[in-house]
């Protein structure tokens, strides 16, 4: 914590201290308190959303992890890391447009068997969405995170991107 560059303060280490361990669990109960340290005092969003992408990347080596923002009457690609990926979803279209819709979490655990399955990359085998709203409540992004293996994702991923999405709460500007 605390790192100093030119005579700037960095606010914490630029690194983050993870179990060696494959319990999901356990590792969004130690990255949750780093990446709440990490966005604390940064307000811009973009830079938030980036490193919510890298610390998930690092922490659990996901296909591909990213956000799409609410902008001009579609989901439109954000910060993410993994291959590229389309640009702009329509609210009717996809996982992630049914998660926008929905309001709430989806878990797709074959893509092959969720019509309207948008499909950035034929590697992609499951998929979890995830809405982030503001603090009124409007849905203003959604975390999409993909995974090469069937069924990847459960309970423990649900509660834990959902708080970590919950960090996010703030301007979207
Ligand atoms: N599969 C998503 C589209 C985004 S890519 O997976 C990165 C969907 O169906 O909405």
């Amino acid at each position: 914590m605390g790192q100093v560059i030119n005579g700037i303060p960095t606010g914490m280490a630029e690194s983050l201290d993870l179990p060696k361990t494959t319990d999901r669990s356990l590792i969004y109960d130690a990255l949750h308190p780093q990446l709440k340290a990490l966005l604390e005092g940064e307000t811009d969003w973009i830079a938030n959303l980036a490193n919510v992408v890298a610390a998930l990347k690092e922490a659990f080596g996901f296909f591909w992890v990213g956000f799409y923002r609410v902008k001009d009457g579609a989901l439109v690609l954000g910060p993410f890391q993994g291959p590229v990926a389309c640009t702009r979803i329509a609210f009717d279209r996809g996982v992630c447009g049914h998660a926008y819709r929905k309001g709430s979490t989806v878990v797709v655990p074959d893509v092959d068997k969720f019509p309207g399955h948008i499909a950035c990359s034929s590697a992609s085998k499951s998929e979890i969405v995830v809405p982030v709203r503001d603090h009124s409540g409007a849905i203003i992004a959604v975390l999409d995170v993909d995974s090469d293996i069937l069924d990847d994702f459960s309970e423990v991923d649900r509660n834990g991107l959902e708080k970590i999405v919950d960090l996010l709460k703030g301007d979207a500007s």
